[in-house]
């Protein structure tokens, strides 16, 4: 992953580095954890969620101070999702620590042998079980009697499921055994094998409902369905691995007590063995990593459990995994196979992605057709053609990747493949900016595949600012062709009888949108400009082209001739203090592109674009100095305030400095107000401020 090669290692991280870096996990680790467990579908491969979590781990381990509140190292999963009742667990549903080499494992023997002061010739019993790729469950007995079903959850609180748990014939009803204890939680995993997945989805095919990614999905969807008698008609397994709550102990080891679970009428896993050395666990790791692709559901692990129970109890856990316990991952399962043709996606930001079309193949249990080839330099690297036989892998879930040519293979015609230079969906020049793999569809006003990007930009707040029409407005707008365009949404009071009868849509909001519309055509030339969303043209360099080219024709007039490189045009924009070549570049393509500059046209006319007025240095109180904003701005915003003092002829400073002349401090003010103190400079409170300027 291109981010992660250019994360700085662990070790050399800063403790400010450090405390930003845990905050940016902490809430990316969030979101796919509840892309996972509450919407059930992942959104990033397992391996990259492992590394995500591991550099988690490893940041906390050296900085212990900085480990938050909300860290993902404290919680298991996700929160749970709504139309369940909530079952707080009588025993928390841990999770397991992961190992990945054989190093791992060895160092998993060794650190229990250190913990329970063992001699390095003493056996250590591990049961070692194949790690079932499904949700983790728990069922709770009373008097030998099913009484409660509950996910995982985040770990403390899962969701009510008993009703969907009576459904699972794995699962006994009643134990009608006499030496059950009174109270006897069981914990294992719900999936789904790999044939009965196969025959869901041609069943949901069939009937023209959704299709499940794979068995996981599939088991996750089907089992968290708030009608048990759907859950029913799904063909549901489980497999019985743990422990929870338990009244009186029965068993004391793992292996007993799997026995004594299969004697009552749970099913336990039959690849299940007892192992005395990292050497043994390894083995039946290869073993049954041979067996994998044979079996009837999908593994993507071994787990490897101490034995004994006394031990079990003395190891105990840390954070949120048993040090008794670890899971041993498998490498992504591969295939080989054709890959047929190589086609384009234009995603919304005009990301240009090619998608391998492949001849459809079994990995693991799902059939793939289709993998990402991430980019034009990935194509590159891996030397791909169409018509060659590639090796696919499937790293746990989501999107397939391609990982090698079988180049002995490849037939006599193929030829390299050529990145096409023209946009897929709408026709315009295909850009690469100098650094970036990216190449974008350089339509950004017309592409239809990022049209409601740009709307949703066009009116946002530091742009067209529309009252009353917000992202939401132009989505279903959008979706429902009354706007394609920029210009449609101007155009949108010609068509008053299509927004009437709209939910949401009663006359009077009607009527202030289309003021809101009539208001906001008079506009000021960098907002304009800004609006466009070029690609990097922010507000600042909108700023600076509205400063530099005065009117909306003379910009674009200028922009026209600057397409000519060389041209006195072309340096006069590079020339521009604060507007280097990638930037000129980005304006240029999407000049030369005359979908665009049809659609400034017809801005042009619909609007009153306002000349760009320089401050007059001498009318405004702030004009030439230097201000700095610190602590929070209550009224106005920190973009608009400053937008705001440079219209004005105020520079604005991000530190203060003999040479600051006012400071504007909110509430929250910090070091900058002390020092602003200390070099006795003018601060202002922002409505002090607002007021300075106000006289202007
Ligand atoms: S034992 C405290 N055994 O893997 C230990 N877990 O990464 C609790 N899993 O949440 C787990 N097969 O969903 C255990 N044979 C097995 C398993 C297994 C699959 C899952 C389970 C757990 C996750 C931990």
């Amino acid at each position: 992953m291109a981010d992660q090669a250019a994360e700085v290692s662990v070790d050399d991280l800063l403790p400010l580095e450090a405390s930003s870096e845990l905050e940016r996990l902490a809430a990316k680790i969030a979101i796919h954890d509840k892309a996972y467990h509450q919407n059930d579908a992942p959104t990033i491969t397992d391996a990259d969620y492992d590394a995500l979590r591991q550099r988690n781990d490893a940041i906390e381990a050296r900085f212990p101070d900085l480990v938050r509140a909300d860290s993902p190292s404290k919680r298991v999963g996700a929160a749970v999702r709504e139309g369940f009742s909530k079952v707080e667990h009588a025993k928390p549903m841990l999770s397991l620590g992961n190992a990945f080499s054989d190093d791992d494992i060895e160092e998993f023997f060794e650190r229990i042998r250190r913990f329970l002061n063992l001699d390095t010739g003493q056996p250590i019993e591990v049961v070692g079980e194949p790690k079932i790729d499904g949700l983790s469950v728990s069922a709770r007995y009373e008097g030998g009697k099913l009484v409660q079903g509950a996910t995982r959850g985040d770990g403390t609180t899962g969701e009510n499921i008993t009703a969907n748990l009576r459904t699972l014939t794995d699962l006994p009803q009643i134990i009608g055994a006499a030496d059950v204890p009174d109270v006897l939680e069981v914990r294992g995993e719900v999936y789904m094998s790999k044939a009965d997945f196969s025959a869901l989805n041609a069943r949901q095919e069939a009937a023209g409902n959704k299709l499940f990614a794979n068995p996981r999905n599939a088991a996750a969807g089907s089992l968290r369905q708030l009608d048990p008698e759907i859950t029913r008609a799904r063909p549901l397994s489980m497999f019985a691995y743990a422990a929870g709550d338990i009244s009186a102990p029965f068993a004391p080891s793992q292996w007993t007590f799997l026995d004594k679970l299969k004697a009552w009428g749970f099913v336990t896993n039959p690849l299940t063995r007892l192992c005395q050395t990292a050497e043994g666990v390894i083995a039946l790791y290869r073993h049954i990593g041979a067996l994998r692709a044979d079996l009837d559901y999908d593994i993507d692990g071994m787990v490897y459990k101490v034995n004994d129970f006394a031990w079990q109890e003395r190891l105990g856990f840390v954070s949120r995994a048993p040090r008794w316990a670890i899971a041993h991952k498998f490498p992504a399962e591969k295939a080989e196979t054709t890959l047929n043709e190589i086609t384009i996606q234009v995603g919304r930001t005009g990301a240009l992605t090619p998608v391998a079309n492949l001849q459809p193949v079994t990995v693991g249990g799902v059939v793939v057709s289709r993998a990402t080839l991430h980019n034009a330099d990935e194509i590159e690297r891996l030397g791909v053609r169409e018509k060659d036989r590639v090796i696919i892998q499937r790293a746990g879930d989501v999107i397939p990747q391609v990982v090698s040519v079988v180049i002995d293979k490849r037939p006599d015609d193929t030829k390299p493949f050529q990145f096409p230079t023209t946009c897929p969906e709408c026709g315009s020049v295909v850009v690469q900016e100098e650094g970036e793999v990216v190449r974008r569809c350089s339509g950004g006003l017309i592409c239809p595949a990022q049209a409601i990007e740009r709307l949703k930009h066009f009116v946002s707040r530091n742009a067209f600012d529309i009252e009353g029409l917000g992202g939401k407005h132009i989505e279903n707008f959008r979706n429902d062709g009354l706007i394609k365009t920029p210009s449609d949404i101007f155009r949108l009071p010609d068509h008053r009888d299509k927004l009437e009868g709209r939910e949401g849509w009663g006359d009077k909001s009607i009527d202030n949108l289309f003021q809101a519309l009539e208001d906001r055509k008079h506009i000021e030339l960098p907002r304009f400009i800004f609006a466009l969303g070029i690609p990097h043209v922010g507000q600042a360099t909108a700023r600076l082209l509205a400063k530099q080219y005065v009117s909306l024709k003379g910009w674009i007039a200028a922009m026209e001739d600057a397409t000519i490189i060389g041209s006195e045009a072309f340096s006069d924009l590079t020339n521009i203090d604060g507007i280097g070549p990638a930037v000129a570049n980005d304006i240029i393509a999407f000049i030369r592109e005359p979908h665009n500059r049809d659609e400034l046209e017809r801005l042009n006319t619909l609007l009153d674009v306002q000349n760009f007025e320089a401050p007059d240095e001498n009318s405004s109180p702030v004009a030439g100095k230097t201000v700095v904003f610190t602590g929070t701005l209550e009224t106005i915003g920190r973009n608009e305030a400053k937008a705001k003092a440079e219209s004005l002829g105020a520079k604005v400073a991000g530190s203060v400095s003999k040479k600051t002349d006012i400071v504007i401090a909110g509430p929250g003010a910090g070091s900058k107000l002390k020092k602003a103190e200390e070099l006795g400079l003018q601060v202002l409170s922002e409505q002090e401020w607002i007021d300075l300027i106000r006289e202007t």
